[in-house]
């Protein structure tokens, strides 16, 4: 149970990540109800139950999936409540200060979960974990378990060790592991959308970023798995699949190797690359529709957008942060490319798929050294590009970054979120200008289910990501052709026609 989501998580979900939106009271109500997701009560009789608390991205939601499927196997079912719970599990995030000071009240919660039943195994999942390794155990007296990202293949064997009263902790991290074989227990789901892991790790080394740290290495699953995933989930009445990376443009796999640096080095490899991939999950039926994030402004090719372009079912849509509009912030941020490169693939975008794709960005307001010239070149990229959406934050130093160790972290927190604010400000307008441009137009619906705010109306979204709201009943997976006929910054209102 996404603990009631609304039209935020539509947006938020495509990437998953909890914005530092702490300026607005709207923005703050929204962010409650997208920071989490726990498991639901599967209703199966067992034993022993199992709840799990996701944080971050998508990526860790995605793996919570495959945490389950893992312990399902052992016996375990599912419940929504953490009182019920023999084995306590979260799954955290490191990305800025907020979001590992949630999972630390969160702890100390459930501190008093486990003085009621002592009984209890607690473990501490994802980059957290990865992060803080032993120090957790050491500072989290409740904590049974810390396992990173790669290891949840030793959770069976580490639960029962905590169960015998004796701590345990794996943090290693895989150069291979894609958890390929595990057919994930979808959670929160809505049966029509799913999301399907394509890769792990980052290559890259964004200077202000700890997730290099927390997920290791970057390396491809093999994309017959992922064929075989989607074409499993569509055969079980799902008609969306996005396909999660940290940076999906630079997939590639080989049967030889699927560490992509070591993958790199070698010569006369037959190997599989997005594009590729794209082609061959749109290939599985034309209704199963495609999605992907996150994009990288420095990987996404013209081969990319072809395919996307060839196939209908291919959504017209990408997630392309940019993190910042001034080429001098983007080298420091090692973001490797800078604003005249980011603007052509803007170009490209629109050239090769037209005005109506959708756009959206992560952005970054009072990186190190930022000036308000660099911050108003930003937002005159946000009015060049014009984005249906973006994830806004502002600058966290994470330590052990390049930025922690090479930058100050200069710009004072009142400035931070003066600028921030006018990002989003200038993000509001856009999305309804976006938006307007929509009025009288149709466009094909996936139908996900029920309005969330109407019991009389349903809800999907169109090829560029938009949530659509109109009135009807039909099933839940059916396609219909909707006419726009209002809108506000976040949703567009229609009639099937
Ligand atoms: N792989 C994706 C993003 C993963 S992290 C990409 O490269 O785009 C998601 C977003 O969190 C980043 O795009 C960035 O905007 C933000 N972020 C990451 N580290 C941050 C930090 N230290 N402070 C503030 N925001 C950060
Ligand atoms: Fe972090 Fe950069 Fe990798 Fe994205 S591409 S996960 S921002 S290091
Ligand atoms: Fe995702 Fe947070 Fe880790 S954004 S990769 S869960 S640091």
């Amino acid at each position: 149970m996404l603990t009631k989501c609304h039209y935020y998580f539509y947006l938020c979900r495509m990437q998953g990540l909890i914005a530092d939106i702490d300026l607005l009271e709207e923005e703050k109500n929204r962010a409650k109800v997208c920071d989490f997701k726990t498991t639901e009560d599967n209703g199966i009789k067992t034993n022993r139950k199992l709840y799990i608390e996701s944080y971050g991205c998508q990526m860790n939601f995605s793996d919570s999936e495959i945490v389950t499927s893992i312990l399902q196997k052992e016996g375990f079912g599912t419940t929504s409540s953490a009182k019920d719970a023999d084995v306590i599990l979260i799954n955290t995030c490191s990305i800025r200060k907020k979001a590992e000071q949630t999972v630390r009240n969160r702890l100390s919660y459930f501190n008093g979960v486990k003085k009621k039943n002592p009984d209890v195994t607690v473990g501490v999942l994802g980059c957290m974990a990865e992060r803080l390794k032993a120090k957790l155990l050491e500072e989290e007296k409740i904590v049974d378990l810390v396992l990173g990202p790669d290891a949840y293949r030793d959770l069976p064997e580490l639960v029962k060790k905590a169960e015998e009263g004796e701590k345990g902790i794996n943090t290693f991290l895989s150069r291979e592991e894609t958890y390929a074989d595990i057919s994930p227990v979808r959670l929160n789901s809505n049966g029509v959308t799913a999301f399907i892991a394509i890769m792990r790790g980052c290559d890259n080394m964004c200077s202000f970023c700890v997730v290099p740290f927390t997920r290791g290495r970057e390396r491809s699953r093999s994309p017959h798995s992922i064929v075989k995933e989607a074409k499993d989930l569509f055969d079980r009445g799902y008609r969306e699949v996005t396909l999660l990376g940290q940076n999906v443009d630079s997939y590639k796999w080989s049967a030889e190797e699927n560490n992509k640096a070591r993958l790199n080095k070698k010569e006369n490899v037959a190997t599989v690359n997005f594009a590729n991939l794209l082609e061959m999950v749109a290939k599985i039926d034309p209704k199963l529709r495609i999605r992907f994030s996150t994009s990288h402004p420095k990987d996404i090719t013209d081969e990319v957008l072809f395919t996307m372009k060839t196939y209908d079912n291919i959504c017209k849509y990408i997630h392309l942060p940019a993190q910042s509009g001034n080429s001098k912030v983007l080298k420091l941020m090692n973001r490797t490319y800078d604003r005249k490169w980011y603007i052509n693939r803007i170009n490209a975008i629109r050239s090769i798929l037209g005005t109506s794709c959708g756009i959206s960005s992560d952005i970054i307001a009072g990186f190190c050294t930022e000036t308000e010239e660099d911050h108003q070149e930003t937002l005159t990229l946000m009015d060049y590009v014009k984005y249906d959406f973006s994830y806004t934050f502002f600058y966290s130093e994470r330590p052990g970054t390049l930025a922690a160790k090479k930058y100050e972290d200069d710009i004072p927190l009142e400035v931070k979120k003066k600028r921030l604010q006018e990002i989003i400000d200038k993000q509001r307008e856009i999305s309804l200008e976006r938006n307007q441009l929509d009025l009288g137009k149709t466009f094909e619906v996936l139908i996900e289910g029920k309005s969330k705010r109407s019991e009389e109306k349903m809800q999907g979204r169109n090829s560029a990501n938009k949530v659509i709201v109109f009135e009807g009943s039909y099933p839940k997976g059916s396609y219909v052709n909707v006419k726009v006929t209002d809108c506000t910054a976040a949703t567009l209102f229609g009639k099937i026609v």
